[in-house]
C-alpha cells in the first residue's frame, strides 16, 4: 500500500516508519517543517510538507498524489500536560484536523483511513476493576469545561472516521524510546520523579507495539471499527514510577499524597481520578496481533 502518515516524525509515527517499510509499504511522511522533511527522507520517506489544520494548504501539497491509506497520528501535546489547555491544539487535531485529513484521503482515493484515539475517551473516572471492550461507550458530558473538551474532540474524532468506513485505535498510555519515556528515567535517576499515594491505574502501550498494532490494523482492521490497543497489565502510576527506579537501578522514589497534585488539574484528571483496564481481545483476534512487551517490566526495560 502507499500510505500518507500524518504525525510521521512523532512518538508513534516514528516507530510506524520502519515497521511500514519492513512490511512493503511505501509512505508519503506529513510534516510542517524543512527539518522534519530532512529527518522523514533520511529514513526512506517521501515528505510532504503541510500542516493538518490548513485544509486547502494540506489539498495543495498533495494536489496530483494518490494514496491507499491515510493514517492519522497527528498530536500536539509537548511534554508531560499539566492542564486542561495542554490538550487544546491536540482537541482540534482531533477533531478539525481529522476532518481536513478525511477531505485529503478522499482526494487521493483512499480506501483506508486509521485515527488515533484515545483510551480516556471512555471517561477520567474510576472504572473498576473490570477490563472495558470496545462495546463500551465513550462517556458523556461531565458539565467539566475542560474534559468536556477533550471528550468532544475525542468523540468527534471516532465519528467522523467510522461514520466512512475507517477505523480508530483506541491506544493506552504510550511509552518507549521517545522523549517523554527519557525524562522520567532521568527524572526517577535524580530521585525527582515521587510516588504518588492513591494513584489510580491506566493501560500502558510500548510505541514499537502500538505501532505494529497500527500496521496491522492497516492490513486486517475490519471497516467502520475500533479497536483498543493496549498491553495485558495496567499499571499504577505509582508502581509505574517504582518500576522504573528498579530497573534503572536508581535510589528508592520518595512519595506524595495525592492532594499534592490538586493544583495540576489535568494530571490529577488523568493520574488519580482514573483507574481503567483495557481488553485487548478484539485487537488479538481481528487484528492477529499481541504486544512484543505485555507489560512495562519488559517495555522500560527495552527502552532504557
Ligand atoms: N496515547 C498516548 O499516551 C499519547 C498520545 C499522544 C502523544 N503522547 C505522548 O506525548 C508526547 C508528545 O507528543 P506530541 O504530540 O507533542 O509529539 P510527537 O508525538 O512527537 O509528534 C506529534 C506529531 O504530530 C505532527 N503534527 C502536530 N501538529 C501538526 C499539524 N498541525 N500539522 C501536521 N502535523 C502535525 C508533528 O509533525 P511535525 O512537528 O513534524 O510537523 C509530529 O509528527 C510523546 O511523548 C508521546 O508519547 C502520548
Amino acid at each position: 500500500m502507499k500510505v500518507l502518515l500524518a504525525g510521521a516524525t512523532g512518538a508513534i509515527g516514528s516507530a510506524m516508519v520502519p515497521q511500514l517499510r519492513d512490511a512493503g509499504h511505501e509512505v508519503l511522511g506529513l510534516t510542517r517543517s524543512a527539518d522534519g522533511a530532512d529527518r522523514l527522507a533520511a529514513n526512506g520517506v517521501r515528505p510532504i510538507i503541510a500542516d493538518v489544520m490548513d485544509a486547502d494548504g494540506l489539498l495543495r501539497a498533495l494536489d496530483g498524489e494518490q494514496a491507499d491509506a491515510v493514517v492519522h497520528q497527528a498530536t500536539a501535546i509537548t511534554g508531560m500536560p499539566l492542564f486542561h489547555r495542554s490538550l487544546y491544539a491536540t482537541d482540534d487535531l482531533r477533531e478539525r484536523g481529522t476532518a481536513n485529513l478525511l477531505r485529503v484521503a478522499a482526494a487521493l482515493g483512499a480506501e483506508r483511513f486509521i485515527t488515533q484515539s484515545f483510551f480516556l475517551g471512555y471517561g477520567y473516572r474510576d472504572h473498576g476493576a473490570q477490563p472495558l471492550t470496545e462495546e463500551h461507550p465513550f462517556a458523556e458530558p461531565t458539565g467539566h469545561r475542560g474534559i468536556d473538551r477533550h471528550m468532544r474532540s475525542m468523540r468527534a474524532n471516532e465519528e467522523q472516521v467510522l461514520g466512512t468506513g475507517g477505523i480508530a485505535l483506541r491506544y493506552g498510555m504510550f511509552y518507549g524510546p521517545e522523549p517523554m519515556t527519557r525524562k522520567l528515567f532521568g527524572l526517577v535517576m535524580r530521585r525527582r520523579l515521587p510516588v504518588i499515594r492513591g494513584a489510580g491505574t491506566v493501560p500502558p502501550i510500548h510505541l514499537h507495539d502500538a505501532a505494529s498494532a497500527t500496521v496491522a490494523a492497516l492490513e486486517r482492521g475490519r471497516p467502520g471499527h475500533v479497536y483498543n490497543i493496549a498491553d495485558d497489565h495496567p499499571v499504577n502510576f505509582g508502581r509505574y514510577v517504582g518500576t522504573m527506579a528498579e530497573i534503572a537501578g536508581a535510589p528508592a522514589p520518595g512519595s506524595l499524597p495525592a492532594a499534592a497534585l490538586a493544583v495540576l488539574p489535568y494530571l490529577h484528571a488523568l493520574m488519580i481520578a482514573t483507574r481503567i483496564r483495557l481488553s485487548n481481545a478484539k485487537a488479538r483476534h481481528d487484528l492477529d496481533w499481541a504486544p512484543a512487551f505485555p507489560s512495562i517490566r519488559e517495555g522500560l526495560a527495552a527502552s532504557l
